[in-house]
């Protein structure tokens, strides 16, 4: 037996009990916790091996919950509640006294969301508070869209994943945070841009990879393979460069040409944006199996999704 199951009564059980579950959501697979517990929350960062500086997002059932959060809601966020929840959409806020400086790594504002996942929404529905969740991933490892992808990285150290099916959108939430008045993005994610500024108009982009970042998501290398990886826009040209390794090779849409990798993974043949973000991520945990020398990914185009897709490859090339 493994760590695997769909039983969301044994989830609430062991929430309740201060414990750690892992849970589906549209985007990635989460470790969630109490958003009360600091002895739960503790646990998220340990089993995660992640710095105490990086905060997690709370992650609601409905907007009417948001007052447990925060009761100072800009305008603007109000609309995009609205608009985009439940999904792939997490706001910062001015943070309630009452949250825990541990959950927002000592910051005065905190990340919500409400996740657009029916087994998700059903658990924080039987659950009497919210669940504070970060990817269920290993520090800087590749996020998981499946539930044996958690359960390969956390098999020893914790006792439940929540069956969820693979997640929809594949690639994290998109994040934002207002400053005076303007809608800032800190974390290109799974809701475009383009949706965003047709719903609320021109955003800034402040989705910098630097050393020391606002969402720290946003660390030059993140969600990374072991094996080496580089993202070019003439893949073909990197193959025969690198003709005498075992290449794993990442393409977006199907060329239909005789390729000489060991391994070919094309994330959506027809060159749909959605489908190869909902790829992605699998994709990546597939390739980083099989002990190749280096993986070769195409550069997508930089519109829509492939912009959020190409973000996440270059981290992982960094
Ligand atoms: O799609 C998602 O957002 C997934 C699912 C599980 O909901 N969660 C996720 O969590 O990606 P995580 O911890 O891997 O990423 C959370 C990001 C981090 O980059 C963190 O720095 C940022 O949110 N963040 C959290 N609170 C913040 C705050 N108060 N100010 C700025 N950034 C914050
Ligand atoms: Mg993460």
């Amino acid at each position: 037996m493994g760590i695997i199951s769909s039983d969301i009564s044994k989830a609430v059980e062991l929430l309740n009990a201060n414990e750690v579950v892992a849970i589906p959501t549209e985007t990635v697979y989460g470790l969630a916790a109490s958003i009360y517990s600091e002895e739960a929350i503790r646990k998220i960062f340990e089993i995660k091996q992640r710095p105490l500086f990086n905060p997690l997002i709370v992650h609601i059932h409905s907007p009417e919950q948001l007052p447990l959060i925060s009761t100072e809601i800009p305008e603007k966020a109000k609309v995009l509640a609205k608009k985009f929840w439940p999904g792939p959409l997490t706001m910062i806020l001015k943070k309630k006294e009452n949250i825990s400086d541990l959950l927002t790594g000592g910051k005065d504002t905190v990340a919500v969301r409400v996740p657009d996942h029916p087994i998700a929404l059903e658990l924080l529905r039987s659950l009497a508070f919210p669940l504070a969740a970060p990817s269920a991933n290993p520090f800087n490892r590749i996020s998981p869209s499946k539930s044996v992808h958690v359960q390969e990285y956390f098999k020893d150290s914790i006792q439940l994943v929540l069956e969820g099916g693979e997640c929809k959108r594949g690639i994290e939430s998109t994040i934002v945070g207002f400053e005076n008045e303007k809608v800032i993005l800190y974390r290109l994610g799974s809701l475009s841009v383009e949706e965003l500024e047709a719903a609320i108009g021109k955003i800034e982009i402040k989705n910098k990879k630097t050393e020391n970042p606002q969402a720290p998501g946003m660390l030059a290398k993140h969600y990374s393979p072991r094996t080496k990886l580089i993202l070019t826009n003439n893949w073909k040209e990197s193959l025969k460069e690198h003709s005498h390794q075992k290449v794993g090779l990442l393409l977006f849409k199907d060329h239909a040409q005789e390729q000489k990798a060991h391994e070919t993974i094309t994330l959506s043949a027809a060159g749909d944006l959605k489908e190869a973000a909902s790829k992605l991520y699998s994709a990546l945990h597939e390739l980083d199996s099989l002990d190749l020398e280096l993986i070769i990914a195409e550069r997508l185009p930089d519109n829509d999704l492939g912009r959020s897709i190409n973000d996440r490859l270059e981290r992982a090339a960094s």
